[in-house]
C-alpha cells in the first residue's frame, strides 16, 4: 500500500526555445527595470534543434525554497531578474491539473510552492554566445506551462521574459520576430510579434563563425547603458534611423528579397557597432577578426554587383552571416576556410548543428 504523505509529489514541464539573432539591433533602454528598449527591432529565431535552451521547471510541497541549476552548476535565483520574472508569472498561475496525478494544484497553492529550475543550452558556452535570450524565454515559457498562466492579451508571456533578458521575448517566437518597443510606461504593449512564420524563408541560411570563445569584457546590459548616458549617436539612431528601417526590413522579409535583407543587416550592425565607439568610454565588441570578415563580405558582394552574404555581430566579435540559399551558403564557408585557414597546430573544430554551421576560429 502506498500512504502519500504531504510532501512525495512533484509536477513539472520541460520546455526548450532556441536563440534569436537581431537584424535589428536593441540597444538602450528607457526603463531599465521593466527593461523597456529605446526602439524597436527585428530578429530571426534558430531552430529549437539548433542554439536552444531546455529547461525543467518542478514543484514539490517538499522543496523548502525557489533553486536554479544552470549547465548542471547551482547558482543564485536571488537576482532581479529571475525574481522579477518568477514575481509576474505567479501573479498569473491559476488552477491547474496535473495531466500525470491528475492532481489538482489551485492558485491559493502557488503561493507556497516552491520551484526547482534546472536548465541547460544545447551549445557549449565556451563558444561565446550569448545565451540569456533563449534561456529566460524558456524559463518563463516553462514556468507558465506549469502554473496554468493563460495570456490575457497577445504577446504578455515575451512581456514578462522581456524583463529577464529583453532580447528574450523575441524568443517566444519562431520565424521572424519584432519587438515593438510600445509606449506605454507599465511595459504592456512592449511585446514580442511574429512578422512571418518558421517556413517562410526557408532558403535563408545562417551560419556563426565564432571568432573568440572568450566571454566579452563589456556585458550588453551595461555598455547599451553607459551608450543611453553618453552616445548621442544612438538617440538619433533610436528617433531617426530604426523607424525608418524597420519599415524597409518588414518589407523585404515579407518579400524574401534578400538584397534589401542584407544592405539593411549589415548596415544596422555597423551602425549599432560605431554608436558602441561613441560611447564614453567606448566600447570594442569586434576584433581584427571581425573586422576581415566584414571585409570579405563586402568584397565579395562589390565584386558581384548584388550581396551574395550579409553579416551582423552582436555585443561580442563572432559573426552571424546569412546567405540567401545553400549554394551561397556553400561558397561562403568555403570563402572563409580560404581567408581563415585553421591553424595547422589545432584542429578547426567545425560542426554542424542542424541548418547552422560553426566554425571556430583562431584569434
Ligand atoms: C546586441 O537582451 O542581452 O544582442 O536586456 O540587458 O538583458 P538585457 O540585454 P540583452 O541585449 C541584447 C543586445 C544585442 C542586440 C539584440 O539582441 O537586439
Amino acid at each position: 500500500m502506498e500512504a502519500e504523505t504531504q510532501g512525495d509529489w512533484v509536477a513539472m514541464v520541460t520546455a526548450r526555445a532556441p536563440t534569436n539573432i537581431a537584424v535589428i539591433k536593441y540597444w538602450g533602454k528607457r526603463n531599465q527595470k521593466l527593461i523597456l528598449p529605446i526602439n524597436s527591432s527585428i530578429s530571426i529565431t534558430l531552430n529549437p534543434h539548433d542554439l536552444s535552451a531546455t529547461t525543467t521547471v518542478a514543484v514539490s510541497p517538499s522543496f523548502t525554497a525557489d533553486r536554479l541549476w544552470l549547465n548542471g552548476k547551482e547558482v543564485s535565483i536571488e537576482g532581479d531578474r529571475y525574481q522579477n520574472c518568477l514575481r509576474e508569472i505567479r501573479s498569473r498561475a491559476t488552477e491547474v491539473t496535473d495531466p500525470k496525478t491528475s492532481r489538482i494544484i489551485t492558485k491559493k497553492d502557488w503561493e507556497s510552492l516552491h520551484v526547482h529550475i534546472v536548465s541547460k543550452n544545447n551549445f557549449p558556452t565556451a563558444a561565446g554566445l550569448a545565451s540569456s535570450a533563449a534561456g529566460f524565454a524558456c524559463l518563463v515559457y516553462a514556468l507558465a506551462q506549469l502554473m496554468g498562466v493563460r495570456e490575457r492579451y497577445k504577446g504578455e508571456i515575451s512581456s514578462i521574459a522581456r524583463i529577464g533578458s529583453g532580447s528574450a521575448c523575441r524568443s517566444l517566437y519562431g520565424g521572424f520576430v519584432e519587438w515593438d518597443m510600445g509606449k506605454d510606461d507599465d511595459g504592456k504593449d512592449s511585446i514580442a510579434i511574429q512578422l512571418a512564420e518558421e517556413k517562410h524563408w526557408e532558403d535563408l541560411v545562417v551560419i556563426i563563425a565564432v571568432v573568440s570563445s572568450r566571454r566579452k569584457e563589456t556585458s550588453s546590459t551595461l555598455g547599451m547603458q553607459d551608450s543611453v548616458n553618453t552616445s548621442k549617436l544612438l538617440l538619433h539612431r533610436a528617433k531617426e534611423i530604426v523607424p525608418k528601417v524597420m519599415v524597409e526590413m518588414r518589407k523585404a522579409i515579407k518579400e524574401r528579397d534578400f538584397a534589401t535583407f542584407a544592405r539593411i543587416c549589415c548596415a544596422d550592425s555597423n551602425q549599432f557597432h560605431a554608436t558602441c565607439l561613441d560611447t564614453s568610454p567606448p566600447i570594442f565588441y569586434l576584433n581584427d577578426t571581425s573586422k576581415r570578415i566584414i571585409s570579405m563580405v563586402e568584397r565579395w558582394n562589390k565584386a558581384e554587383g548584388t550581396p551574395q552574404a550579409a553579416y551582423t555581430f552582436d555585443a561580442g566579435p563572432n559573426a552571424v552571416l546569412f546567405a540567401p540559399d545553400k549554394a551561397k551558403a556553400c561558397e561562403l564557408l568555403s570563402r572563409l576556410l580560404f581567408y581563415f585557414p585553421p591553424a595547422s597546430d589545432k584542429k578547426i573544430s567545425s560542426y554542424v548543428v542542424g541548418d547552422v554551421d560553426m566554425l571556430a576560429f583562431k584569434e
